[in-house]
């Protein structure tokens, strides 16, 4: 039994609070991903799970055991560090298979593991080298083979690929993925790469300011954000916000007003809204449609225009609802900056969110999915 439990976790650093009452369970083989701004507690929630960190108050169990006292070495837990921390003095084939000559692993054993490892990370030709002669990426993952070939029952990594070149990360991605599968592990992986969050993970947890906003499934996160935090931290870019104000409620529906006085109607739980309530419309830049496409028009000037290739990324300004808002278009199309551009919406991929930030559950979307049932199978 290799599930993590933390239960009303607190951990403050004397009398300032970084990890405010987490409740989580991390279930046996599960990978669980960590989300969040900068300054939030990720590392922190990890070292006090590692034992690195003394639990302020709260319980920790890995298993069945509660953890709180329990000494590193004997929690059966492997970390990767943000910052490496590799053993300057020691080659790489040394810092790798440091871990398992303490153990007293059996010399054919360690060997087959460390070479194993190195091959799946790519380092075989530079198991001679010392951390000093490798480059940032190399080091990086020096320190996730450290760990894989100790092969604990919990992994934790803290932002493993931050270093590594795009072709690398996505291969080491999956890398990961496929042997944490395979070893059936427990993993809980820190990570600011919205992709590795919403491909890697069974579950994702988004942190603000050391509480937990919410966990869940990533399609569940994305589609369904439990507020305006969570619906603008998943998501790449990030979800527009509009400001608009409530005209007409309805039992499943409420009209919006935009600036311009243009008026829709959006099905959610209307009981919870009242008319003449100041409301925040979100809508992700992938959501926007062409005017052509929409039911709602709006009007926007173009301040900038990113082209990528498979996509342009166009950032306005809407002088009637006096809002930024960004346009993700498939392919590449050609915009001069300062032009006046059209968008869309429609209504059924549009959130709105209270003034203290809660989301307004939303009824149904015309988009051929059901997302009821989608979420039940997850
Ligand atoms: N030893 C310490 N003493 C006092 N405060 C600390 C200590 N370690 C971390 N903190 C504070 O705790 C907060 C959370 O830090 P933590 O390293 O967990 O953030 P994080 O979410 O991992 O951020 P990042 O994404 O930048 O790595 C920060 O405000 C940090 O300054
Ligand atoms: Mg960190």
């Amino acid at each position: 039994m290799t599930s993590v439990t933390l239960k009303n976790l607190c951990k403050a650093y004397d009398d300032v609070l970084i990890s405010n009452n987490i409740n989580l369970v991390v279930k046996e083989g599960e990978l669980v991903v960590f989300v969040g701004p900068s300054g939030c507690g990720k590392s922190t929630l990890l070292r006090c799970i590692a034992g690195l960190e003394d639990i302020t108050s709260g319980d920790l169990y890995i298993g069945d055991q509660r953890m709180n006292d329990v000494e590193p070495s004997k929690r059966g837990v492997g970390m990767v560090f943000q910052s490496y921390a590799l053993y300057p003095h020691l080659n790489l084939y040394d810092n790798m298979s440091f871990g398992l000559k303490l153990a007293k692993a059996d010399k054919a054993e360690i060997e087959k593991r460390v070479s194993h490892t190195a091959e799946i990370l790519q380092l075989g030709h530079l198991l001679e080298r010392y951390p000093k002669m490798l480059s940032g990426g190399q080091r990086q993952r020096v320190a996730i083979g450290r760990t894989l070939v100790s092969e604990p029952n919990v992994f934790l990594l803290d932002e493993p690929l931050s270093n590594l070149d795009a072709a690398l990360r996505v291969n080491m991605r999956s890398e990961i993925t496929k042997l944490q599968r395979r070893l059936g592990c427990t993993m809980i992986y820190v990570t600011h790469d919205q992709v590795e969050a919403m491909t890697m993970a069974d579950k994702i947890v988004v942190l603000d300011a050391g509480s937990v906003a919410q966990m869940g499934r990533p399609l569940e996160l994305y589609h369904y954000p439990i507020n305006r935090f969570v619906a603008g931290f998943i998501g790449s870019p990030k979800m527009n916000f509009i400001s608009v104000k409530i005209s007409e409620v309805e039992d499943n529906q409420v009209m919006v007003q935009l600036s311009s006085g243009e008026t829709f109607w959006i099905q959610v739980e209307g009981e919870t809204v009242n008319k003449g309530d100041r409301m925040s419309l979100g809508i992700r830049p992938e959501h926007l449609l062409n005017a052509q496409d929409a039911q709602v028009t709006i009007a926007g000037d173009v301040q900038m225009v990113e082209k990528l290739g498979n996509e342009t990324q166009i950032y306005l300004h809407l002088d009637d609802a006096d809002a930024d808002v960004i346009f993700r278009a498939p392919d590449t199309i050609t915009v001069e900056i300062g032009s006046k551009f059209h968008i869309g919406l429609t209504a059924h991929r549009c959130h709105l969110f209270h003034s203290d930030g809660r989301a307004c559950r939303r009824l149904h979307r015309e988009d051929g999915v059901d997302y009821d049932r989608m979420l039940e199978e997850m």
